[in-house]
């Protein structure tokens, strides 16, 4: 659909334990589809302490680097690669700002973040790199067996 037309581009992206808990799996993905991203790899996962660890390992030395890694791994988290056209940007755009309090309205942790929530508990994770999304793609899933390569049917308006 994309070819010839636009370089994309994929990243990772995870729905946090309080995302899946509070049940937002469904309303997360929806608006991933909806800005024409192409979903390539899902699954629901219990995140061992070693990999939430290699995934923070740049927030190694900050003082909530324990308390962040407990809270990836206090229950299932929602694991995606989403590919289109200039994602790794779009996809942060669409996740807003770090601490919930500050994001703005639209951008999913804006609208779904509690306010009564911690800083860290912001529902959702997004590249913030082509190389972060790639190294962070390699990290999550198993090898390419995990991800699906596929191109949607063109469609009459694109
Ligand atoms: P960071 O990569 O700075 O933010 P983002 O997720 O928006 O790319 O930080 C990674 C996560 O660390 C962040 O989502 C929540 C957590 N965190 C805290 O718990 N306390 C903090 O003060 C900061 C800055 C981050």
């Amino acid at each position: 659909i994309f070819a010839g037309r636009f370089e994309t581009e994929r990243t990772y992206i995870m729905i946090k334990p309080d995302g899946v808990q509070r049940g937002y799996v469904g309303e997360i993905i929806a608006r991933f589809e909806r800005k024409g991203n192409v979903l390539k790899g899902l699954k629901t996962f219990q995140c061992p302490k070693a990999v939430a660890e290699e995934h923070y390992q740049d927030l190694s030395e900050k003082p909530f680097f324990g308390d962040l890694v407990e809270y990836i791994c206090s229950g299932p988290v929602v694991c995606m690669v989403w590919e289109g056209p200039g994602v790794v940007k779009s996809a942060r755009k669409m996740i807003g700002a770090t601490n919930p309090l500050e994001s703005e309205p639209g951008t999913i942790r804006g609208d779904l973040g509690a306010f009564y929530a911690l800083v860290g508990r912001n529902v959702i994770h997004g590249s913030d790199s082509n190389e972060s999304a790639e190294r962070e793609i390699a990290l999550w899933f198993g090898g390419d067996d995990e991800l699906v390569d596929w191109t949607p049917t063109i469609t009459p308006w694109t």
